[in-house]
């Protein structure tokens, strides 16, 4: 069958790359795509947005299975709409892609069913919201409800900032309609993880484990981003931690969202903090994550088709789905001032040395072409990505393929993975 991939980044191009692998497919295209991904698969010029276009592409080429990546597609109901014209494709509805659209329908759902979060109180007026943070104290977590591109949450560690995070995002519309109601959320200590699952709506399959840098620079310091790096396995998610993620968290999710009359079929990516008292949701995404799929499809042994097949039709119960045992890390190298503003059109240079006898992928995720040469085109430019039989290799063969590559203002975070080492007591 043909295979459809909507998106343009890092975590589009890894799903390209291993959906190519399955010998079930013949030829992949991706929407709108970037210029590394123009190198797997067939790239054309259809927006994210453009739902007509879309449908029409894949009825006009008879694709079999059409994927979506992104979040604004989803949560605007691109899922439901190739539905109605009797195609397959891999996603939650928009009624289910709401645990990741409104943080307070999440909320409410994780309320309801006993599903463990932090603490939290709602607000649509920004004196209540004042009111509530002095009479609480900090640290609190200010929210926008709604998609914000990564950017509607504060950590507050005094009342000043809950203060300034509230006038910001209710008063001042920093996030638009966003910010209209925020939710104020108990601050919860301990390292984070991230787990996706593929959910058929009834039955739940763990991917393996892993684990995001948000913000931009070394030692977590400065502003979050959507993330400069990630590795797989994440240690500090134990094996009986998975366990009981997957009794508390992810098996309930989904078994909620079927009581609640909104089935949720597709990748459920749930962000947790590993807390004293047990794993705890800080946030649920509602697709794979960006760029935690860099590091988890090339851990995948198994045919990735078979399984977004088994989550379209209800059939997941039969998939077993295999991992390798090696560690896979990949670093974002970002364009200078991301992620604030930044300059597009840089000549990339050392892409072929940085992948010199398979050592590293460099797995595209803002670039374009620009008279033959690749050039830079985004905030996140590429995520360079390599695989070793522990995670330390797997640090150092991904660094070694970085230190290949060129590019004016290039900036990366040194330390992706330096966690994972302490958890290893290296
Ligand atoms: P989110 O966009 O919800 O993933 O939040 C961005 C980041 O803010 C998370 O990756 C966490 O580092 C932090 N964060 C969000 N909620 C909490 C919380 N309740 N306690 C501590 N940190 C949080
Ligand atoms: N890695 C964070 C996200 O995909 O939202």
């Amino acid at each position: 069958m043909d295979v459809l991939v909507i998106g343009s980044g890092g975590r589009e191009y890894a799903l390209v790359w291993k959906i190519a692998q399955s010998p079930m497919v013949g030829k992949v295209y991706c929407a709108p795509g970037n210029a590394g991904i123009a190198q797997q698969a067939e790239c054309i010029a259809i927006s994210t947005q453009d739902f007509d276009g879309l449908v029409q592409f894949t009825r006009d080429k008879q694709i079999g299975l059409v994927i979506v990546g992104p979040e604004d597609p989803l949560a605007h109901g691109i899922v439901d709409r190739f539905h109605e014209e009797g195609l397959m494709v891999f996603g939650p509805r928009a009624a289910a892609a709401q645990l990741e659209s409104s943080k307070s329908f999440a909320k409410r759902l994780m309320m309801k069913y006993g599903i463990p979060t932090g603490a939290y109180a709602e607000f649509s007026d920004a004196e209540e919201a004042i009111a509530y943070v002095k009479d609480r104290g900090a640290p609190v977590v200010v929210k926008a409800d709604g998609l914000a591109a990564g950017k509607g949450v504060t950590v507050a560690r005094d009342v000043n900032a809950a203060v300034n995070a509230i006038c910001q995002a209710m008063l001042d519309r920093a996030f638009g309609e966003a910010g209209s109601r925020i939710i104020i959320e108990e601050y919860l200590e301990g390292e984070e993880a991230s787990i996706l699952a593929f959910t058929d709506g009834r039955t739940v399959v763990p991917m393996a484990t892993s684990q995001d840098h948000k913000p931009v620079f070394d030692g977590d310091e400065g502003p979050n981003t959507g993330g400069m790096g990630a590795y797989s396995p994440a240690p500090v998610v134990t094996p009986e931690w998975c366990a009981e993620i997957q009794r508390t968290i992810l098996q309930p999710t989904v078994d909620a969202m079927a009581s609640e009359g909104a089935p949720y079929a597709g990748v459920l990516y749930a962000g947790l903090m590993m807390t004293v008292n047990g794993p705890k949701v800080i946030e649920f995404n509602c697709r794979f994550g960006d760029p935690e799929t860099q590091v988890v499809l090339p851990r995948m042994k198994s045919d990735i088709i078979p399984v977004f097949v088994a989550c379209t039709n209800g059939s997941l119960d039969q998939i077993q789905i295999e991992w390798t045992q090696d560690a896979c890390v990949t670093v974002v190298m970002a364009s200078g001032g991301y992620p604030g503003p930044y300059q597009k059109g840089k000549p990339i240079e050392g892409l072929d040395d940085a992948q010199r006898e398979g050592a590293a992928m460099v797995f595209h995720a803002g670039t374009a072409w620009d008279n033959g040469r690749v050039v830079t085109n985004g905030g996140r430019v590429l995520n360079v990505t390599a695989c070793g039989e522990t995670i330390p290799k797997a640090i150092d063969a991904a660094y070694a393929a970085v230190r290949c590559i060129h590019f004016e203002d290039a900036h990366y975070r040194n330390d992706i993975g330096s966690k994972a080492l302490k958890h290893l007591g290296l």
